[in-house]
């Protein structure tokens, strides 16, 4: 329906009250830039061309829109970007997104590129006012709410038809200072009339710059009728500084919890679920777990309080107990981790295979029922099916220089306390005796015991225990 619509995007400003060296549409909401936001409603509302305005660290964004939308400069996508070269406002930044638009769009949905809570259906609505009214010059959103501190307002003539948009800053009188309705920055328009109103811009303002809002007086003025679309206010705030930043993170996790919730997963209170996260149903996630980047979680899966998943495959069924962590980790189905487990990147648990609390894995891959239950560092090995891992293991991967790999067969049984000196192999059905060092290979269902022979001295303690009494009270005497 909106084919023939380019979304324009202002994204190139610094955003200064941010203070931040990072620019502030790269700042993230719910694990993504705030940038994404209006980027996805725009292609979901089904514009045909989206144009980014990128200007203030546009290396950073633009690499950010390439990997994320495919976005390039010169367009080849639905999503591309263009140049304002000096950041002089908005509707500088509008006249540079202009230029970006392709010939055949007829009409341009444009919006700021920091209001990351607003959804398809509301960008749509706008397009669809300017649609049911060809008369109309604009459609832009209006919100009404008690407190509008810091939005522009919208200025009404007597009877009723807009006519100004005007900053906080440039506001005059206290009844200006009331007006309750106010601008959340989304706006349709035609190609040919927005060329005209940002050429005529000036930079008459409070802050001496060129303002997009300005394009409503210069169509009143014309006698031109701009069309407010009453809009959700609840998803319209913009993010300028790190309050706003923490109210929109609180509000699009909020919406993420609702979702899931929706689709049949149990989330408690404080958990924090990314954007990008997938939960299928019957999962439960417990209190202060957070689920990052690409995490995915099987149905009925439990992730319990205080588990930290990032960019982690969790399959069904598995039991995540509480406080593990796992990054760039595959976990598969119903196996068990914790509490207290640490998967680091490249680690692949088993299905019903067991990771017990302190134990630390890295580009470890365990087969099926595979078990290590506490107290142990496995780097850079393969554990076989049904292989068993004692408590205070290490697998020593690591020369000073390089990586090395530990391999455990099918079914052997590594006794607790074991070191193994790697590159080493130990033979499916295997036995390692407690406190062994294995520097060499072990054949399979061999025994390799490493460790001085015990010996016992009959009535050795009581005699010792004598001598050293005697010894203390001799040095008291002194
Ligand atoms: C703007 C509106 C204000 C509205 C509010 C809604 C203007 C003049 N004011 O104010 O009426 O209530 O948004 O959130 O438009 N940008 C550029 N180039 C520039 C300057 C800004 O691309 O030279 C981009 C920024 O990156 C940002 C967006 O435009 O994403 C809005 O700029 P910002 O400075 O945040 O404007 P507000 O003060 O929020
Ligand atoms: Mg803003």
């Amino acid at each position: 329906m909106l084919d023939s619509t380019t979304a324009v995007i202002l994204a190139a400003g610094q955003g200064t009250r941010m203070k931040s060296a990072l620019p502030k549409v790269l700042h993230a909401v719910a694990g993504r830039p705030l940038v994404h936001y209006p980027v996805r409603a725009a292609l979901e509302a089904g514009c045909g061309e989206v144009v980014v305005v990128v200007g203030h660290g546009r290396e950073q964004l633009e690499a950010y829109l390439a990997q994320a939308f495919g976005a390039t400069g010169a367009g080849e996508g639905r999503v591309k970007t263009a140049l304002q070269r000096e950041q002089r406002g908005t509707g500088d930044a509008a006249r540079a997104g202009l230029d970006g638009v392709r010939a055949s769009s007829e009409r341009v949905l444009l919006f700021y590129g920091d209001v990351p809570m607003l959804e398809a259906r509301d960008v749509a609505a706008v397009a669809k006012a300017l649609d049911d009214d060809p008369a109309a010059a604009i459609a832009m959103a209006t919100c009404t709410t008690d407190e509008p501190f810091g939005y522009g307002r919208v200025i009404r003539d007597g009877v009723g038809q807009i006519v100004e948009i005007r900053e906080q800053r440039d506001l005059k009188t206290d009844a200006e200072r009331a007006i309750k309705e106010w601008n959340p920055g989304i706006y349709a328009a035609s190609v040919s009339f927005l060329k005209e109103a940002l050429a005529s811009l000036s930079p008459n303002n409070a802050q001496g710059e060129y303002y997009l809002t300005d394009i409503v007086s210069f169509a009143a003025k014309r006698g031109q009728r701009v069309i407010g679309v009453p809009s959700r206010p609840e998803v319209m705030d913009g993010v300028n500084d790190r309050a706003q930043l923490a109210l929109s993170d609180r509000a699009m996790c909020e919406r993420l919890l609702a979702k899931h919730r929706v689709a049949g997963v149990t989330i408690r209170d404080g958990a924090r679920v990314e954007d990008s996260v997938t939960i299928d149903k019957d999962a439960i996630v417990e209190s202060f777990a957070v689920l990052r980047g690409r995490t995915r979680v099987g149905a009925g899966a439990i992730v319990d309080v205080g588990c930290v998943l990032t960019n982690a495959e969790i399959g069904e069924g598995v039991a995540l107990k509480p406080y593990s962590v796992v990054t760039d980790a595959v976990v598969r189905a119903r196996a068990q981790i914790g509490p207290f487990s640490h998967l680091r990147p490249e680690s692949d648990v088993g299905e019903e295979a067991h990771i017990g609390n302190f134990v630390e894995t890295k580009k470890t891959k365990l087969d099926r029922g595979a078990k290590a239950n506490h107290l142990a560092y496995l780097g850079d090995g393969f554990v076989g099916e049904g292989a068993n891992v004692g408590a205070g293991t290490i697998f020593c991967n690591y020369d000073g220089f390089q990586k090395h790999v530990t391999r455990i067969g099918k079914g052997a049984f590594i006794g607790s306390d074991s070191q193994l000196v790697a590159p080493v192999t130990i033979g499916d059905g295997a036995y390692v005796a407690t406190g062994t060092t294995v520097t060499k290979d072990v054949p399979a269902d061999a025994l390799a015991i490493g460790r001085a022979k015990q010996e016992n001295k009959e009535g050795y303690a009581a005699r010792l225990r004598g001598r050293l009494e005697a010894m203390k009270e001799a040095a008291k005497k002194a």
